[in-house]
């Protein structure tokens, strides 16, 4: 008894002991002291700051190599040797910590599907277009924690991901690291990601903006684009992402927007997301998208990130070039203390800062079923004439093509990470950047023996047309897979290449029921769809790929997907004929007009009257559904909507409730198209079962954005509420009158 009594006082002492240290250290270092809020721990740290120090917060470097070409008087010795000491090798980038304040470096990595750094074998989430075809963000939030635990155990404090442009132009390269065409699905979908991230104690970026929309010449290209049209759809997904989820940074992007550098876009930057939205954070520059160092820092730029790796025009934050414009008064000390207090801010908001990143362990299993289960919530089946899906009861299969054998495309560039397995098809061109092409070691072929025992599969590559169409015939069922690899830094084609549209005509041709399983980056052109009664569209569907393509082709799951972009019909339909620069040599100076302003996507065809191949929201399942009992109230100018949804059907499944607004008289509501999607809402339903939903609407929904006085409006008039699962397919209607309503632009934080 004694001794116990000893020991707990002793052991009060040293706990009062260490608190009253704690205590002194956070009085005289206030940033340490967590019961401090984050902007006066940050406040507190930089005003403890020397002017070098300072100047350290607002420079990246990709590695030791790197740096080890550029002069001593560019980046002094001591921040190479500690770059070489402490970066981790291969990944995208490293910022020195201040040990002598207890500020720690930043440690970034790729990117918004899992973490990437060359060599190091991490877990594949499904592309995140594929994640918002699952129009479900606790399936974009799940995945987030994960690739935020994978990041954290390899050693980072920042994750590059949050990417939302819209898919503004269906072949850019980049599409499949985005999350669709609706500034509605893409800001929910992209901010459910983030809110994962950063609850795991780590900071998160969204990017690239703004309106990098193009891959080719994506260094060069100048968008111009009124104010308005981009404040209600593109900018409009970042500012819901933005509010939700809150990121600790912004990637402002290569391109010029309105002649102005995106990273030195005082519209963009300054007024737009810090004025307006009051962003806290910090903004970064894509790797190498830095023009100058005043106007830089005076329009908005935080931290110059990626030095020297990536074609940088200068490296204008260095503390040479920076004390030079100090000097000179072209930036103020004013603005340095604001920059090194944002690029802080996050670290303490998310909690980065009071819990770091720990190296260890990583349980590969239970993340890959995280994967999985966000690729069987996202594949979308967009035919199936006849329920030939699912296969149950088939007795002989043939799979051809798309290396189906072995494993599952992926898409390149800096979202390309090295998947736990390896490559399962490691010799594809091209190998460098922004290759490798990767097939993710997740065979659909395997995966089907093992859900179909007692079928006899068979497998054909493709590459010879005659051997698939003999195995086909041979076979009850066809299942042919293409493939569109696609990445950064280049643009695709609608098309599919190579042989693949002919090899499924003939597969067809030869046995009526072809099932077609698409792995894509984006929409591809199908010429062969009329001949085929089924199509699923897989995107690249992450570590787990073939798994859940097997198991939504056999029935175990009931797909429930939906596409979070529009399909084109044809070439024709698009909004701008040819990319600018597609194809030409990098850098060739290129301008682009949106003049299609914010009607993308399904707004875009339903300006045009056109009939796309398939609709933005569609995806079938293999039960029924209907929506019913759509109502829509209005209190105080506010519109809030509500319908049901059953399930119609025999079995079990998710189905998609869609509300979209179509103005009554769309000119004088002000809109670029006639409708637009606000409000969704996925349900797990029992045969018989049904469910209600209401949701408020947000009203910038409706609203145009006024240039003049930086407002919202709410044109006063009729407004048609419509209800269904489809942007097409929408049976069910309700009008409503909407009062005239105003009001600032600018967030009350
Ligand atoms: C990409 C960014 C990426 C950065 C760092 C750039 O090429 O555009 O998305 O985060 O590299 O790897």
């Amino acid at each position: 008894m004694m001794k116990q009594i000893t020991t707990a006082v002793l052991l009060a002492c040293a706990t009062a002991a260490v608190q009253t240290q704690a205590h002194a250290q956070n009085a005289s270092q206030p940033w340490l002291d967590r019961a401090k809020s984050p902007d006066e721990r940050a406040r507190s740290a930089v005003a403890a700051m020397t002017l070098d120090e300072k100047l350290l917060l607002i420079n990246g470097f990709t590695g030791k190599e790197d740096l080890d070409k550029v002069g001593d008087d560019i980046v002094a010795p001591a921040i190479k040797a500690d770059v070489g000491a402490h970066a981790i090798k291969g990944a995208a980038g490293y910022i020195p910590g201040i040990a002598r304040l207890g500020i720690p470096p930043q440690w970034q990595t790729d990117a918004s599907i899992g973490v990437r750094v060359v060599g190091m074998a991490r877990t594949a989430l499904p592309s995140s277009l594929a994640t918002a075809a699952s129009f479900d963000p606790a399936v974009s939030e799940a995945g987030g924690r994960m690739i935020a635990n994978e990041a954290r155990a390899s050693g980072f404090n920042t994750l590059l991901a949050g990417g939302a442009n819209l898919v503004r132009e269906p072949r850019n390269g980049r599409n499949f690291e985005y999350v669709g065409e609706d500034p509605l699905l893409a800001g929910r979908m992209a901010g459910a990601l983030v809110q994962g991230i950063q609850s795991q104690h780590m900071v998160s970026t969204m990017k690239h903006f703004a309106l990098n929309d193009q891959e080719s010449q994506r260094t060069t290209v100048d968008v111009t684009m009124s104010p308005e049209a981009m404040r209600e759809s593109d900018l409009l997904a970042f500012e819901l992402l933005d509010e939700q989820a809150k990121p600790g940074s912004v990637m402002c992007s290569y391109n010029l927007v309105n002649g102005r550098w995106a990273c030195e876009n005082e519209y963009l930057l300054n007024k737009t997301l810090k004025e307006d939205w009051g962003f806290k954070g910090f903004v970064m520059a894509d790797w190498g998208a830095v023009h100058s160092t005043a106007d830089a820092a005076n329009y908005g730029l935080d931290q110059f990130t990626g030095f020297p790796c990536c074609n940088h025009h200068g490296p204008f934050y260095s503390a040479k070039y920076f004390k030079a414009a100090l000097d000179s008064g072209a930036v103020s000390m004013r603005r340095l203390d604001d920059m090194a207090t944002r690029i802080l801010w996050p670290f303490f908001a998310t909690g980065t800062f009071d819990d770091p990143p720990k190296v260890g362990p990583i349980d590969f299993k239970a993340h890959a079923d995280v994967s999985q289960r966000a690729a069987e919530e996202s594949l979308v089946l967009l035919k199936n004439q006849g329920n030939l899906l699912p296969l149950a009861g088939v007795k002989s299969v043939a799979l051809i093509g798309g290396h189906a054998d072995k494993g599952v495309l992926a898409g390149g560039g800096s979202s390309g990470l090295t998947p736990v397995g390896g490559n399962a098809v490691p010799d594809i061109e091209p190998k460098k950047w922004p290759g490798p092409v990767v097939y993710m070691k997740s065979s659909p072929l395997d995966e089907l023996k093992a859900e179909l025992p007692k079928a006899r599969i068979g497998y054909a590559s493709g590459t010879d047309i005659a051997a698939a169409v003999a195995l086909a015939k041979q076979s009850e069922v066809a299942v042919v897979f293409v493939t569109q690899w696609l990445g950064e830094d280049f643009d695709g084609k609608l098309e599919l290449d190579g042989n693949q549209d002919a090899l499924v005509a003939a597969v067809a041709k030869a046995n009526p029921k072809t099932v077609v399983v698409v792995e894509s980056g984006g929409a591809i052109l199908m010429p062969w769809l009329n001949q085929v009664p089924a199509v699923l569209e897989a995107f690249y569907p992450g570590i787990r790929g073939g798994a859940a393509i097997a198991r939504i082709l056999t029935g175990k799951v009931n797909p429930s997907g939906h596409l979070p972009i529009s399909f084109p019909a044809s070439n024709a339909q698009l909004a701008h004929a040819e990319i600018p620069g597609f194809g030409k040599p990098h850098d060739t100076a290129v301008h682009i007009t949106y003049d299609e302003g914010a009607a993308i996507g399904y707004k875009w065809y339903d300006a045009k009257g056109y009939k796309p191949l398939f609709a933005f929201g569609h995806g079938l399942s293999y039960t029924s559904f209907a929506a019913a009992e759509p109502k829509a109230s209005v209190a105080n100018g506010a519109l809030s909507v509500s319908a049901t949804l059953k399930n119609t059907g025999k079995l079990a499944g998710k189905g998609l409730l869609q509300v979209y607004v179509a103005a009554g008289d769309p000119k004088a509501a002000g809109w670029d198209a006639p409708k637009r999607l606000v409000a969704f809402q996925k349900f797990e339903l029992q045969p018989g079962a049904s469910s209600a939903f209401t949701q408020a609407v947000d009203p910038r929904l409706l609203a145009t954005y006024e240039v003049a006085d930086n407002s919202w409006h709410i044109h006063a008039g009729t407004y048609h509420v419509l209800v269904g699962q489809a942007a097409d397919a929408l049976p069910l209607s309700v009008d409503v009158t909407l009062p005239e309503l105003k009001w600032s632009a600018v967030h009350k934080n």
